[in-house]
């Protein structure tokens, strides 16, 4: 005999059994009712892409391009590239509509990524990423927007704000010490990759000094010393006024993409035994310059539904799995099985998720099935109710049972 495949899914990436599928539609439908509160609008786009759009420089991250892409030669010999990430989607979308599109912009999307990561807790190949993004604002009102929408989402999860903190930086005090120090170019790159890592490099000044030399210890020095800007300080006391305080200046917050030009942000969890990242994001200016000549302002964030699910965990904020089908109908025997039919038939056309029984069963093996699927309500219907119209409905989990004609049914389960 031939041996068998296994069952277990490609590595690092989810299968979603119903209970788990119904963890991920809460998490996702939470983001957009978020995101749809701020008046952002929803877009999508394919998970494939020319690879150019990612190699482009300035476009992303070399690590990224370079080690974490899925990118496969299709058979018109075009390179093709599995999205590791929706912000370069997305401005190759506005540039190309630029003309027709009402400034300022607020899109959301909540797309599936793909990197080829080390999978561990936090990181796997596969996670699906609310993108909120508003374009043509270069004020710093945009950034308190973004914040905000940050804050309200982690709010809407059940979160205090105790449970989570913002930690905002901005990259031109970057800038300007990396000019005064002369790094630039690719060393620049290669320092700011460093930086982001700062908190897992075991070595970090030794690394830095491979890359910088005797600057090393000058741009660690400045960089301690560098506390704030004049964008930062606006930032943070709007963020107060709006009543966020758990949100602090915190210079080491650098994010890993090479296209942020302005304030960068990372939200926390503040619990010790998942004290990590959660989301973050930036001001990246500069984008659709890779399409056309006019720079186009941005600021947005990525936010992870696994990193989501592991903070909802961690905090007891998973919702409980109920079953989408609101009633299951047993058969107290096998010649009313049309009936049954033609009641499932009513129910549903009022707007019931109604299951039918399909197999020999005893009844109390047909109502444990029903309980074993966490479906809320059960009827049985044999001759008796098929001759009266008149049923019990009954609520699994209280035991209660309702006296009830076939047009009170729905009236009762909604109520
Ligand atoms: P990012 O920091 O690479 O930013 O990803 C954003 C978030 O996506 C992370 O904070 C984390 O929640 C989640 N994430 C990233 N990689 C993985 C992974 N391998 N497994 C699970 N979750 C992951 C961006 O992608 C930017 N494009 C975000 C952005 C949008 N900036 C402006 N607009």
């Amino acid at each position: 005999m031939s041996e068998k495949l296994s069952t277990e899914p490609y590595k690092g990436v989810r299968d979603f059994y119903p209970e788990e599928q119904f963890v991920h539609n809460y998490i996702r439908e939470t983001m957009a009712a978020v995101a749809e509160s701020f008046g952002y609008s929803e877009y999508s786009a394919s998970i494939l892409e020319p690879s150019e759009l990612y190699s482009s420089k300035g476009a992303a991250n070399e690590e990224i391009v370079n080690e974490q892409t899925y990118t496969f030669t299709d058979r018109g010999k075009r390179q093709v590239t599995l999205r590791p990430e929706m912000t370069p989607t997305v401005a190759r979308m506005l540039a190309a509509k630029r003309r027709e599109l009402a400034f300022p912009l607020r899109w959301y999307s909540v797309p599936n990524v793909f990197r080829y990561e080390r999978p561990q807790r936090g990181r796997l190949r596969e996670h699906w990423q609310l993108n909120c993004d508003i374009f043509g604002v270069t004020e710093v009102t945009a950034e308190a927007e973004i914040i905000s929408l940050a804050s309200a989402l982690m709010h809407a999860f059940g979160a205090t704000s105790e449970d989570f903190e913002i930690r905002i930086s901005d990259r031109a005090l970057l800038e300007s010490i990396f000019t005064e120090l002369s790094v630039t170019g690719d060393e620049k790159a290669t320092v700011m990759r460093l930086l982001d890592k700062r908190a897992k490099t075991e070595n970090f000044m030794n690394a830095l000094t491979e890359v910088l030399g005797e600057r090393a210890r000058e741009l660690d020095d400045r960089l301690s010393r560098a506390s704030s800007s004049t964008a930062l300080e606006s930032l943070l006391s709007t963020l107060n006024e709006r009543g966020i305080h758990n949100v602090s200046i915190d210079t080491s917050i650098v994010r890993g993409f090479d296209y942020y030009t302005g304030i960068v942000f990372e939200v926390f969890d503040t619990a010790s035994e998942n004290n990590r990242s959660l989301f973050g994001g930036g001001r990246y200016d500069n984008l659709t310059s890779l399409f056309d000549t006019e720079p186009l302002p941005a600021v947005g964030f990525g936010m992870g539904d696994v990193t989501v699910r592991d903070f909802l965990e961690t905090h007891n904020l998973l919702p409980e799995y109920s079953s989408s089908t609101d009633l299951y109908l047993c058969s107290a025997s096998d010649d009313v099985a049309e009936y049954i039919e033609e009641v499932a038939r009513e129910l549903r056309s009022e707007g019931l998720n109604v299951e039918v029984n399909l197999l020999d069963k005893k009844v109390g093996e047909q109502i444990k099935l029903a309980d074993k699927k966490k479906i809320p309500f059960v009827m049985c219907i044999g001759k008796d109710e098929a001759e009266s119209g008149t049923f019990s409905l009954k609520h699994l989990a209280s035991g209660e049972e309702k006296e009830v004609g076939l047009k009170e049914i729905a009236t009762a389960i909604f109520s």
